[in-house]
């Protein structure tokens, strides 16, 4: 079985001017818009149309999504983001060190920003910050508050979807040495093939004299896994469903919410977490004009957290020609920060 992780777009990166709120920019944010609704219509066709059916992970996270997740990283059950915060902060000055000065740190999928923060704090010198989200007002206000708190530092944020290559812009890109910040552990949200695709593409972000940090959970029991997935609160369940609300309002589709149920299963064999909405009857829906037949107990796959282990990091590591430097785990060996850089 294979989910396919799509783009969110194929339009152009497009760095957001801070000085303005309703600026020239105004336009060719509108155009970006227009491509991402057509993306999002093609690419839920496409997975509605697979089997198992399948919907890219990037798409729950509309802003009601993002809200959903960050509520998720509260919930007690859901360790990695509290485990990974704790690492950075207990080992900011060996990671600070290890990353060494004058960087210039470029954050996909860079979010709430709160992890840069602790990054930016323990480095010396940094040079520039190019947060990358594809939620602009977010990424708007995240530029704001670090360039308020770090006057000297350049700031560039670039309303991109990660996925396609980035082109920094050019007052960015004479920065070196450049360190891609990954945190969350997002990598293990793609699938192999694109967590491979995703690395060598920021491996060449990072260029031949810069390093990559990212955040990997590990592989450990599914007593800690599956409640980390289906809290009890049921904030999971609710930001997954909520992709059916999106489809529902972008797409013109009429999902019925109570004929599906969520579910997050291990699959320890590909050392990842699946995470499915179940249709709890036979129905149709029609979604963008087309009618989609779910059989009961047929489910839609919507997203999966891959889990490591040292050799999963040193391989993935390795098919991107890059190899891991240094790295710090907590002592519970829940989370793994690793420090890669180019073979040499
Ligand atoms: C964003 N990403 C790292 C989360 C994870 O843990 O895989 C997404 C998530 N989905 C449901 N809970 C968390």
């Amino acid at each position: 079985m294979t989910q396919q992780v799509g783009s969110i777009t194929d339009r152009q990166a497009v760095v957001l001017d801070l000085t303005v709120e309703h600026s020239e920019q105004a336009q060719s944010e509108a155009a970006g818009r227009t491509a991402d609704d057509a993306a999002f219509r093609a690419d839920v066709l496409a997975g509605l149309a697979r089997t198992p059916k399948s919907i890219p992970s990037q798409y729950l996270y509309d802003t009601i999504g993002a809200k959903l997740f960050e509520r998720i990283t509260e919930q007690p059950e859901y360790y990695p983001t509290r485990t990974e915060i704790d690492l950075l902060r207990e080992h900011a000055a060996s990671i600070a060190a290890a990353i060494g000065p004058h960087a210039t740190i470029v954050e996909p999928g860079s979010g709430a920003g709160e992890k840069v923060e602790i990054l930016l704090r323990a480095l010396d010198r940094p040079r520039g910050m190019v947060p990358v989200d594809i939620a602009r007002e977010q990424l708007r206000s995240v530029a704001r508050t670090l360039s308020s708190r770090h006057p000297g530092l350049k700031i560039a944020p670039l309303w991109a979807d990660f996925t396609q290559p980035i082109e920094l812009p050019p007052a960015i890109a004479e920065l070196h040495p450049r360190l891609v910040f990954f945190p969350g552990s997002t990598i293990g949200n793609f699938m192999p093939d694109m967590q491979r695709r995703l690395l060598r593409s920021l491996a060449e972000l990072a260029g031949q004299d810069g390093a990559l940090l990212i955040g990997f959970d590990r592989i450990k029991d599914e007593t800690i896994l599956i409640p980390a997935y289906d809290d009890p609160a049921g904030v999971t369940r609710e930001f997954e469903l909520n992709i059916l609300t999106r489809m529902n309002r972008e797409l013109d589709a009429k999902f019925d919410l109570s004929k599906f149920r969520y579910e997050a299963r291990w699959n320890a064999g590909d050392a990842r977490i699946e995470m499915y909405l179940v249709a709890t009857e036979a129905h149709q829906v029609m979604v963008a004009g087309e009618l989609i037949e779910f059989a009961q107990g047929e489910a839609i796959w919507n997203e999966s957290s891959h889990k490591y282990d040292d050799a999963r990091i040193d391989g993935l590591a390795a098919s991107a020609g890059l190899t891991v430097d240094r790295s710090w785990s907590d002592e519970r060996g829940w989370f793994t920060l690793a420090l890669l850089r180019h073979k040499t």
